[in-house]
């Protein structure tokens, strides 16, 4: 056991964005989030499910397409008293039922599939920080939990595209971390393995069984969220894979006195 397992996390009184919180990871942190106090904001494109959640937690749910920039404006109103921002939605580049949008090769790599992913992975999780962070620095609190991936650390062979918004989001949390952690705003990624949601299509499933990849439950990635909140280190990266505890990696701080405008 890591000294990151099981820590005393009360979120009482405090409110919470979850993004793509209608299914998988998101379902689950927003579950997990609830039961520890806080009041969910559910936000997704998947309005049926997304409700069912929001019913359940007590909270409320809001449609919201993190790609598009202009959900985010009309939603303003509804992420001022945000405590928590869990910027999650996220999609593989993968699109079902569409023949001509593969994995890979990357030839084969469609527009449409292509600005789809970096519309979910990429401009979501910019939007997203844009759109929370002014409140939070005006109050002098809050924290941005971006879903990034074991695919932001490392190669994923079979969903290039993946990997690199994964890869983005990581470079962007060590950087909102070192710029927004003095004003009291703190910003983490998770990086989990593969994790049990229908992200995983049933060839994937199949390949990673073939090859005794593990697979992780959502509940154990909603411990990683966990433990990235009751840390509140500006810039962490959160990492977890199978059975092994839940990992801490802190960018070196090279730029932690220069000075930027907020
Ligand atoms: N499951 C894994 O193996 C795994 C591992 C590491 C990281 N992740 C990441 O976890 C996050 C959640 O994925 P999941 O595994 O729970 O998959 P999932 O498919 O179960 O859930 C994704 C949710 O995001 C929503 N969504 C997709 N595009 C959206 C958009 N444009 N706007 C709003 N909502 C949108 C979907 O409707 C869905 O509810 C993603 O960022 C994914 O990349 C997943």
């Amino acid at each position: 056991m890591s000294s990151f397992e099981d820590p005393v996390v009360d979120l009482s009184g405090q409110t919470a964005l979850v993004t793509g919180g209608a299914s998988g990871i998101g379902m689950t942190v927003a579950r997990r989030l609830a039961a520890l106090g806080a009041r969910v904001v559910v936000a997704d494109i998947t309005d049926l499910a997304g409700q069912a959640v929001a019913d359940e937690v007590g909270g409320v749910y809001l449609h919201l397409d993190v790609s598009d920039p202009g959900a985010w404006s009309e939603a303003s109103a509804a992420l001022v008293d945000l405590d928590i921002a869990f910027l999650n939605a996220g999609v593989s580049t993968r699109i079902d039922g569409d023949a001509d949008a593969t994995e890979a090769p990357m030839g084969e790599v469609t527009e449409r599939a292509y600005r789809r992913i970096m519309g979910a992975n990429v401009d979501g999780v910019v939007y997203g920080a844009r759109a929370v962070l002014p409140a939070m620095v005006a109050r002098g609190s809050g924290h941005i939990v971006i879903t990034a991936s074991m695919a932001g650390l490392g190669a994923i062979p079979f969903d290039p595209i993946y990997g690199l918004t994964k890869h983005a989001v990581v470079g962007f949390t060590k950087s909102l971390g070192v710029t927004y952690g003095p004003a009291g705003v703190c910003t983490s990624a998770i990086c989990p393995g593969f994790a049990d949601t229908k992200i995983i299509s049933p060839d994937l499933a199949t390949m990673l069984e073939a090859l005794n990849v593990p697979i992780i439950s959502p509940e154990r990635v909603a411990d990683t969220v966990v433990a990235a909140l009751a840390a509140r280190e500006p810039g962490s990266l959160w990492a977890v894979w199978g059975d092994l505890p839940i990992t801490r990696y802190v960018p070196n701080p090279v730029f932690d006195n220069l000075e930027v405008p907020l």
